[in-house]
């Protein structure tokens, strides 16, 4: 049985996970943690690093370092989230040809799922190096307000990655799944997830015949621990300008080492209630002379400082209760998802709006992953014990005449799922028809995410002049859109043209794709040259402190001469393979070098 892992990809911190049996395995990195950074970063050597390795780097190389990719993805160039993006990243955002962002690492351009695609390689390699086994399938979790560019991206990202994403899952569905998973209960329940860069809310009722239905979800896409760690930046950027009347920001370096510190102070914050800020050499002034930062952040001043992000959680909250229809004494349990709610103010007003303590039987890092390996083998075993509902988390719609919107499938409506519409054209002479297909919540099409234009082309002319067209619109249980369209008089299909979307061609990811690949190929040949190299410069090591010994014993006789230059041309052999960086005739040294250690610990024991 093919086996399939889950990732929850997130804007901070990655993990993945895979179902052993019936129990579900957070799978560990090289290093031994069970999440890995979402960082990506490219040395001055051109070499891509990824997780742990390039955040440890990431302040002597915050230009060509990546962090929170997913706040950019499916986004559009000129969107106002990228525009903020661009003033608080340390790396260089820039417009890519389609209207969409590319990143800029080095020498290269990268578009934002080909970030994100590095990531999930990463993730895939974990996986693999744990199993022994190569691994193709995956399920791959999103935010639930996630819109269509942005699932559809984060599938290209799975692509590019050499992944066969099975499905696309929603957070917090994935983690009530974790938390429901192998209990026997009819329950309602809210899932409260703050990650780093995104914030969840759903409401489900969970069925002691396994159905896991969404009732609501609602969020916002750019409101999570980045904000959290903005605000402290603020606050220390502020009073060193104050002090100083120096803009740390102009300094990427110091921006980079500022990100870093906040963070820390925020976590800490968490458990103490003061924290030491302390960043000597923050910066050096014209005169030639270094400033430090140092000040002191207490509980109080940091809640002071983001209650008004507590507080838009809360009311997005309150927006998912409305939506679900439901009064706050109906929601049975609460569960809390994402690294962020770890803070007292967060547990706290989560714990007043719904009148109850949040549940803390899940891992809030690794709840969403093994959400997704559950799914993942419910799907490739076709198992019908589990039945997972979720909704569209944006209504789908139309731009009519005069900019407004109309409105195809309302919000909160359980996917998949698909409306026709019945076009007419109006002019004699008419052969197109120009659909503009959008997600969102207001009346106005201009406020709304356009997901494609899409134009009927080759329309028959009719004698009277009024073809109709049925267009129906559909949202698969990935949350992905598509559109199709037929001649209801002939019953023949229509072509469709996508003419403006921020996704990537085919052939880009084509090309992407075959980047990766021989990624890859060279990070696991790279891989078997360290092993090669370690295994010789080990056994070199100890033949050469075995020299003296062999030379007291045997130096003395022909044979024993002839051994000892023999041993001496075989070290130099493997030498110079290592230098030549040969991994092959590592190799076959490694074998001399073996040889030639159990002929020396023969004659030790002998002499
Ligand atoms: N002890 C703590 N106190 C406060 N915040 C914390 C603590 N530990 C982690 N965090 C914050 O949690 C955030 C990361 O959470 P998590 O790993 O759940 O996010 P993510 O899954 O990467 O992001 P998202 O789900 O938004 O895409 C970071 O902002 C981190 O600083
Ligand atoms: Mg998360």
């Amino acid at each position: 049985m093919e086996r399939v892992i889950g990732i929850d990809l997130g804007t901070t911190n990655s993990c993945v996970s895979i179902l052993e049996g019936d129990q579900p395995v957070v799978i560990p990195n090289r290093g031994g943690y069970k999440t890995t950074p979402s960082v990506v970063a490219v040395t001055e050597a051109g070499k891509r690093l990824v997780g742990h390795i390039a955040k440890r780097q990431a302040i002597t190389n915050a230009e060509n370092t990546v962090y929170a990719a997913k706040r950019l993805i499916g986004r559009k160039w000129n969107s106002p989230q990228v525009k903020n993006a661009i003033l608080t990243s340390s790396y260089s955002i820039i417009e890519g040809p389609h209207g969409d962002v590319r990143i800029k690492l080095r020498d290269k351009t990268y578009s934002v799922p080909e970030v994100s695609s590095m990531v999930l390689q990463e993730m895939k390699i974990i996986a693999e190096d744990y199993l022994g086994e190569p691994v193709k399938k995956a399920v791959i979790t999103v935010p639930a307000y996630f819109n269509d560019n942005q699932r559809q991206a984060t599938k290209d990202a799975g692509a590019i990655a050499g992944l066969d994403v099975i499905r696309i899952i929603n957070e917090p569905t994935a983690a009530s799944l974790a938390y429901g998973y192998g209990k026997d209960f009819d329950r309602t329940v809210a899932v409260y997830d703050l990650g780093g860069g995104t914030f969840d809310v759903s409401i489900l009722e969970i069925g002691a015949s396994g159905v896991f239905k969404v009732i609501s979800t609602t969020g916002d896409t750019f409101l999570g621990g980045e904000d959290f760690d903005a605000r402290i930046i603020d606050w220390l950027v502020n009073g060193f300008q104050q002090e100083h009347t120096i803009d740390l920001r102009q300094d990427r370096m110091a921006l980079q080492r500022l990100r870093d510190a906040a963070e820390k102070a925020k976590c800490e914050l968490s458990s103490v209630k003061e924290t030491e800020i302390n960043l000597p050499f923050i910066i050096s002034t014209g005169r030639n002379e270094a400033l430090h930062l140092q000040r002191t952040l207490t509980r109080d001043t940091l809640e002071k400082l983001t209650d008004d992000l507590v507080e838009r959680t809360v009311e997005i909250c309150r927006q998912a209760l409305e939506d679900a229809r439901l009064h706050v004494d109906e929601i049975e349990d609460v569960i809390l998802v994402g690294g962020m709610t770890r803070m007292p103010a967060v547990q706290a007003a989560v714990a007043e709006f719904f009148g109850r303590e949040p549940n803390r039987s899940v891992h809030p890092d690794e709840v969403v992953a093994v959400g997704a390996a559950i799914q993942g083998a419910a799907l490739i075993q076709d198992r019908h014990d589990m039945i997972l509902l979720d909704v569209t988390p944006h209504a789908l719609g139309i731009m009519t005449f005069g900019s407004n919107f109309e409105e195809l499938i309302p919000q909160n409506t359980t996917v998949p799922t698909s409306r026709t519409k019945t076009f007419t054209t109006s002019r004699d002479d008419q052969t197109a028809v120009k659909i503009l297909v959008m997600q969102g919540e207001s009346k106005r099409a201009t406020d709304n995410e356009l997901l494609g234009e899409f134009i009927l082309t080759g329309l028959r002319r009719a004698p009277k002049g009024h073809v109709e067209i049925e267009v129906a619109f559909e949202i698969n249980t990935d949350g992905i859109v598509s559109v199709h369209a037929k001649d209801l008089e002939t019953g023949q299909a229509q072509s469709i043209q996508v003419t403006a979307t921020s996704g990537l061609t085919a052939d880009e990811i084509k090309n992407m794709m075959a980047t990766a690949q021989d990624y890859l190929v060279e990070r696991r040949s790279d891989e078997q040259f360290e092993g090669a190299k370690q295994e010789a410069e080990t056994l070199m090591a100890e033949i050469e402190r075995m020299f003296p010994e062999i030379e007291r014993v045997v130096g003395t006789a022909d044979f024993g001469r002839d051994a000892i230059n023999k041993a001496r041309s075989t070290l130099e052999k493997a030498r110079a393979a290592i230098t030549a960086k040969d991994t092959q005739a590592v190799k076959q040294q490694v074998e001399q070098l073996q040889r030639t250690q159990r002929m020396f610990k023969g004659v030790v024991a002998r002499g």
